[in-house]
């Protein structure tokens, strides 16, 4: 018998970057994120025999991220060894949030095969402890994680305010510095980290405020000040964390320039080098072309925004 679950990445608008001290991988200031519709994590699993099994598209990988996660789990429920299968039909680990998605299935897979009776709250709990922006894509739609207690919950469903985003590729490569390395780096190196910190707070609540009310223009201004923030603080980590390309910095110029022409988007970069415009989705036609136009960019994928993780129903 084998239980399968899906799950989509998400994107932050206002970006998390930095971890408290306590234990369970808690993330130091909040964070705000979409669920994004068209990028899909599908991951099964099964009872085996004698230890864990990670297949990653059919091919054995002893993920030790993975492993870790269910060794966490076995802390707290009874669990037996499983073979895990996991596909995405999107780059992995290029800045894409695949282990946003991948740990938010393999949660939701693990919770309904084990019969664990988590609620989604409880999962993102768990999701968070393996990656904290796995924790987001438990839930659809507009999605927030902050403080007391860490676990995600959406501020508005998908189709309450159905942006657009463009994904512009800009290489299928691996990225070279992994997230939780680099903010622990950032952390002990970079003389802006604790400006970071305090200054993210107080932009996810004005970023709450901006998405209850649809304020784009605001939330735009807001989400490229939080991403240039985050990657000014990656740069200043020594050594300096550096995620562009050329064609990435290509990408931002384009953006901006359409926005100064009346096109309603603005742009958000993660820990890798592909950039995000989140437009209306009247814009969405006009953004896809002006991306696919720029010397590096490999491809242009565009979705709406989805639902949180869930079971497969075969
Ligand atoms: O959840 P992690 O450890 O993969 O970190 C995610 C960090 C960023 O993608 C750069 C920002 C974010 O909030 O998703």
């Amino acid at each position: 018998m084998a239980t399968t679950a899906c799950a989509h990445p998400n994107i932050a608008l206002i970006k998390y970057w930095g971890k408290s001290a306590r234990p369970g991988n808690y993330p130091a200031a909040p964070s705000l994120s979409i669920t994004l519709d068209a990028l899909l994590t599908t991951t099964e699993v099964r009872n085996c025999e004698e230890a864990d099994r990670i297949f990653f598209d059919d091919v054995e990988v002893p993920d030790a991220k993975v492993l870790a996660c269910l060794a966490d789990l076995r802390d707290v429920y009874a669990i037996p060894y499983l073979e895990v299968h996991t596909s995405n039909n999107f780059p992995t680990a290029a800045g894409l949030a695949s282990s946003a998605s991948g740990f938010a299935a393999l949660i939701a897979a693990i919770n309904a095969h084990c019969d664990l009776g988590l609620d989604p709250h409880a999962q993102s709990d768990r999701a968070r402890r393996a990656s904290g922006s796995a924790a987001r894509s438990v839930f659809g739609g507009f999605v927030a994680l902050d403080g007391p207690n860490w676990v995600a919950r959406q501020v508005l469903d998908a189709e309450a305010w159905p942006l657009k985003t463009v994904i512009a590729v800009t290489t299928s490569e691996k990225k070279s510095v992994a997230s939780s390395e680099g903010m622990q780096l950032s952390e002990a190196t970079s003389p802006y980290y604790s400006a970071w910190v305090t200054s993210t707070a107080t932009d996810f609540k004005s970023a709450l405020a901006m998405v209850e009310a649809r304020d784009f223009d605001a939330l735009a201004a807001l989400a490229e000040f939080s991403c240039l923030k985050m990657h000014g603080l990656m740069l200043s980590t020594n050594p300096g964390l550096l995620y562009w390309n050329p064609a990435t910095i290509a990408c931002l110029h384009a953006i901006r320039e359409l926005r100064q022409q009346g096109i309603p988007v603005f742009f958000t970069v993660d820990a890798g080098p592909q950039v995000k415009a989140v437009c209306l989705p009247e814009a969405e036609n006009d953004v896809q072309s002006t991306l696919q136009s720029i010397a590096g960019v490999e491809r242009v994928l565009t979705t709406g925004l989805g639902q949180g993780a869930r079971i497969v129903v075969p």
